[in-house]
């Protein structure tokens, strides 16, 4: 564990890397690149800092000397350790550690270390967005190989958001600098980061005792082709600074003067000109800027990251607090559902089901907990799946709120992608937006054409039913891939036609042959994919016939849209098998190959499934036959679609 803040520290231990490592160049210099080295004590973390900042020449001549001294006092070899072992120490004596930075700089750009991870503050600083990692060194010790501490340790840096990772196998001296060895734990290490969904930009063997690829490729792994630590860090990309990013104007209050509003915030990213046209969501309103007044200033032409500004706009739209002002393109996400990786202050624990205030930027929401998928013990790391999170755990869950929030991620704008819980106007917990595995739902809502007047039929769909003899239904079968949607759908359409009834399946791998031929597995496209077919079927009930509409459709708010689309005449069908029963029928081999890396984003494995609240009906292919699950369908459908008199 790191600790840069030795100032607390006695003089005589060793010299101070928070000066060691401050170079002087900072001060003219680009941002430095935000970096957590991520590993056990044990794996040598100090070791290879201490060495990044004696190879970068972060280390003066007099404290190198000093470092020296210190070692040989000791009686022990020049130790890069320690310059930086005092964590354990403060950690025993439970001396409560904030962010700690450390500086070094390569000749492409200038670095800073933050923080280390197993810490309650760090954990906190990091959740709560204080600090923000854009880099990560995952450590693994050639020796050990991946441990459980070691996994906990990736999990760390999923559960920060951190997308660029270099994982570097330490102690390669250890193991006589073996190249087969190395590759065995670079696989591991590399199938156990996709299981989280991560790639790492690089894996490489070093020794920072040894210095050997740390700044110079080693002679005794001359077998490794790939960067040095030092090349590996230069290979990462910075975040752009908020200046450089989209533009985000939350609205902070909207002030009437005479017939005139000004709309008033401070620029949280990027920049606004006269004459630009503004985007609020999530109202979806348009409107130009006239004016940006400033408070003690004439009126401005252009305005920046970080200044408090009230725009006039040359159309009244009615507008509130809490909409974020954008472009038109890089707009925020649109979405009334998201992952959150929060870290929670409260006595009282939050559960599955509680409905807690959440603030992002200026919105004020209400949402809901629907899932508490993983809390980790901020002292072990160890994590699991749990129904609550108490006080000083970090735990990732899903929050879906009453209507649509527009935001950010974390991950491309760590400013505004966070935000603040509250209960009874106490701050309870703290935590950073990430949509993984969850859509921008933007494109969904938005209506594109304006001039349309819609045409109304002299044959309603009354007379329609009437001559049917039944009712048009949208029956929207949803569950996971495996469930027996299809072939309940096949049998319910084959029993249905033989009464003389009007149906048809609308089928996911079918439809997505035809219509639904340009869309494939993200979030975005699996929400389109439901759009239309919840549209199309929506139709098709229009006219008469009962649809069995049989798609996973992962998400409840696209299920809620193709209820809309329907209104009165859907039903929805919930087709429920556990993961374990779809797995082991694995009819397509799609769950093998999801499981092998084969497939990403698959429904179960490595992407979402929500289950419906409150189906209309339910049929259970776990415990009964496709035969029993159709015979059951065709009997609601029968009575669903019956006339009334
Ligand atoms: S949905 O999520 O957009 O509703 P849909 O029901 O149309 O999915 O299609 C699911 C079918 O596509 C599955 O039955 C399976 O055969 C196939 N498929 C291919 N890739 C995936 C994936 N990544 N996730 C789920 N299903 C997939």
């Amino acid at each position: 564990m790191l600790d840069a803040d030795m100032s607390r520290q006695d003089a005589s231990n060793a010299p101070s890397p928070r000066d060691a490592g401050e170079p002087s160049a900072m001060t003219n210099a680009a941002e430095p690149l935000k970096l957590v080295i991520v590993g056990h004590v044990d794996h040598g973390k100090s070791t290879l800092v201490g060495r990044l900042l004696f190879e970068t020449g972060a280390l003066t001549e007099e404290k190198l000397a000093k470092l020296k001294a210190v070692s040989e006092k000791r009686g022990q070899a020049m130790e890069w350790a320690f310059l930086l072992d005092s964590f354990q120490a403060e950690r025993d004596q439970g001396v409560t550690i904030d962010v700690s930075r450390i500086h070094f700089q390569t000749a492409r750009r200038p670095y800073v270390v933050i923080d280390a991870p197993g810490h309650v503050e760090f954990l906190k600083n990091m959740v709560t967005g204080a600090a923000d990692a854009e880099a990560a060194l995952l450590m693994v010790d050639a020796s050990e190989g991946l441990k459980e501490q070691t996994r906990r340790h990736a999990y760390l840096l999923r559960l920060l958001g951190v997308g660029q990772v270099a994982v570097v196998v330490t102690k390669m001296d250890l193991v006589g600098y073996d190249q087969a060895r190395f590759e065995a734990i670079a696989r591991d290490i590399e199938a156990y980061l996709a299981e989280l969904g991560l790639r790492p930009n690089v894996i490489l063997p070093i020794s920072a005792r040894e210095g050997a690829n740390i700044s110079e490729a080693s002679a005794a792994m001359a077998w490794h082709r790939g960067p040095t630590v030092l090349e590996a860090l230069d290979g990462f990309a910075p975040r752009p600074a908020p200046a450089f990013r989209p533009l985000r104007l939350p609205v902070q209050d909207v002030y009437k003067f005479d017939d005139r509003r000004i709309i008033a915030g401070t620029i949280a990213a990027g920049s606004l000109r006269q004459g630009d046209t503004l985007l609020f969501s999530p109202s979806g309103k348009t409107a130009r800027v006239q004016t940006i007044e400033t408070w003690s200033a004439p009126p401005k032409v252009e305005a920046h990251v970080n200044e408090a500004v009230g725009v006039t706009l040359d159309r009244q739209i009615f507008v509130e607090r809490g909409e974020v002002a954008s472009h038109l393109e890089d707009a925020p996400i649109l979405t009334n559902v998201f992952r959150a990786r929060i870290f929670w202050l409260d006595d009282a624990p939050l559960a599955v089901g509680d409905v807690v205030k959440i603030r992002i930027n200026t919105t004020d929401a209400e949402a809901r907990v629907q899932a508490i998928e993983r809390v980790i013990d901020t002292e072990s790391l160890a994590g699991g799946g749990a129904e609550q999170v108490k006080r000083n755990e970090v735990a990732e869950i899903v929050l879906r709120a009453r209507s649509m929030l527009a935001l950010d991620e974390a991950r491309q704008s760590p400013e505004t992608g966070r935000f603040v819980m509250s209960r009874n106007f106490r701050i309870v917990g703290g935590g950073v937006i990430s949509m993984e595995g969850y859509p921008d739902q933007r494109a969904s809502v938005t209506v594109r054409s304006s001039n349309l007047t819609a045409t109304e039929s002299d044959v309603d769909r009354d007379l329609r039913w009437r001559r049917n003899g039944h009712r048009g239904l949208v029956v929207w079968l949803t569950g996971l891939s495996g469930a027996g949607k299809s072939t309940v759908a096949r049998e319910t359409e084959r029993k249905l036609f033989n009464k003389g009834l009007n149906v048809y399946v609308l089928d996911g791998d079918n439809v997505r042959g035809g219509l639904n031929a340009n869309l494939g597995f993200s979030p975005e496209d699996r929400t389109e994919n439901i759009r239309r077919v919840g549209e199309v079927a929506a139709l098709f009930a229009d006219a008469g016939v009962i649809v069995l509409a049989s798609f996973i459709s992962p998400y409840r708010t696209d299920r809620d849209r193709a209820r809309q689309a329907a209104g009165d005449a859907f039903h929805e069908v919930y087709v429920k098998a556990d993961l374990s029963i779809c797995e082991t029928r694995d009819p397509k081999g799609l769950y093998k190959k999801a499981r092998a890396g084969e497939i990403l984003e698959f429904t179960g494995v490595s992407a979402p499934y929500e289950a419906p609240e409150a189906p209309e009906c339910e049929v259970d292919t776990g415990r009964q036959t496709p035969e029993e699950s159709a015979e059951q369908l065709v009997a609601y459908i029968e009575q669903a679609a019956a006339l009334k008199a």
